[in-house]
């Protein structure tokens, strides 16, 4: 495709909703083409703001403040970072065939919701999950546990993501609790739940999957290396690449993710959650855009994550190849302030082969990401053990 040049009448323009720090990277990733780049998010000086030709702030849930916006931007691409999105403005305005969703509407509505994406895959496509039911009572969700779900197992509110709403319930007395955390703290109370057994996994990982057009102009399907990562209360905390499996596994991993992304369609990457035990494969949910725990791929690939997004996007050939091995650990705030002081640096990146990246958060909370260590080395432990160094060294204080 053509390219544009930013802030000129012809420029090609990017609308990010959503502008957390990984809506940052691909908007730096964007603007290495020239895109013109308009960050949007609910509230000011979100992380993609910061480096975005223009942004806007709006409540992204509103169908008509997305429509109005859209209508004032005449993006070419609209990209979500977020799922948190009026999801039937996006297909209205992708059906005017004036722009392109990423990687399109109904991708972006069926992940968006648990119930959409698990029925996507474990009844149509036939792919391995863990067993599961929705439940849109605490009786329907009694009986559905009690009908073969078991103990242990997993709750969760059909729209939520980051472990927002989740519980694993190892016996019947903590149900309840179970049920009223999920209605409680879902994004959007679907008034339905999806609850899980637990799938007694070796290690997880995310498979990240690029569905990108080649010189013929037809749709070719890469994978980056797995990434194993570890989460704690349904958040990442760290992630190296590549994970270790055996052929089988990485075999079956690679044809779930396929299927999956081919079903969805478009193009783009995607963030394939997978559990893995020996050679057994089980998939877990999706994203249709960068993922979190591929923060990693900043310092592994020679094309990251939101560059191989970008490329996908515009329509670009990409190369999903690993250059070496490397790990992130997460900062989290550690505590609620707003305008908060890092200090650490210096001794952080002293740490051999690190990198720190700070997403530059308005207002910092005790869990919420503040910024991402990076290492490589020559082997995934010795690239953890470095991340995970260089992220206890950045302290977060409030002067
Ligand atoms: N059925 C399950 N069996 C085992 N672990 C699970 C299961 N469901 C979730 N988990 C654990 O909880 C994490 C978060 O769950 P996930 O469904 O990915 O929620 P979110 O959308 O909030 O990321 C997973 O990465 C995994 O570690
Ligand atoms: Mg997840």
């Amino acid at each position: 495709m053509n390219l544009g040049t930013a802030l000129s009448p012809n420029a090609t323009r990017a609308l990010l909703l959503g502008s957390g720090e990984l809506g940052k990277e691909l908007a730096i990733a964007l603007q290495r083409y020239g895109v013109e780049v308009i960050a949007v998010d609910r509230y000011a000086n979100a992380p993609a703001q910061h480096v975005a030709h223009r942004s806007h702030v709006i409540d992204m849930t509103d169908a008509v403040a997305v429509k109005r916006l859209i209508a004032l931007e005449k993006p070419h691409f609209i990209i979500p970072e977020i799922e948190a999105i009026a999801t039937a403005a996006l297909a209205e305005i992708e059906a005017e065939g004036l722009c392109t969703v990423v990687p399109n509407a109904r991708a972006i509505q069926l992940t968006m919701n648990r119930e959409g994406i698990r029925s996507l895959a474990a009844e149509e496509l036939k792919i391995p999950t863990s067993a599961y039911a929705f439940a849109g009572s605490f009786t329907e969700l009694k009986a559905a546990v009690d009908a073969g779900i078991g103990y242990p197992c997993f709750i969760k509110p059909t729209m939520s993501s980051s472990g927002k709403g989740q519980s694993m319930v190892k016996s019947e007395e903590a149900l309840q609790a179970a049920w009223d955390t999920a209605k409680a703290s879902g994004r959007v109370d679907t008034g339905k739940v999806i609850v899980e057994a637990k799938i007694d996994f070796d290690f997880e990982i995310t498979l990240l999957t690029v569905r990108a057009m080649n010189v013929q102009g037809s749709i070719d399907t890469h994978f980056c290396a797995p990434i194993g990562h570890r989460q704690e209360h349904g958040d990442y905390r760290e992630s190296w690449q590549p994970q270790a499996m055996t052929e089988k596994a990485l075999a079956s991993a690679q044809d779930i993710a396929f299927k999956i992304c081919a079903a969805l369609g478009g193009q783009g990457l995607f963030g394939v959650e997978l559990f893995i035990k020996g050679d057994d494969v089980w998939f877990s949910e999706v994203s249709p855009r960068p993922h979190d725990t591929g923060m990693v791929t900043m310092v592994t690939q020679r094309q990251n994550e939101f560059d191989l997004h970008a490329r996908a996007i515009l329509g670009l050939p990409v190369n999903a190849a690993l250059q070496n091995c490397g790990a992130s650990a997460v900062i989290l705030g550690g505590l609620d302030a707003e305008g908060v002081v890092y200090a650490g640096l210096a001794e952080a990146l002293a740490v051999p082969d690190s990198d720190i990246r700070l997403f530059g958060k308005p207002v910092a909370y005790t869990h919420r990401r503040m910024g991402v260590a990076l290492a490589t080395a020559e082997s995934v432990d010795a690239a953890r053990l470095k991340a995970v160094q260089a992220a206890n060294l950045i302290v977060i204080k409030t002067e």
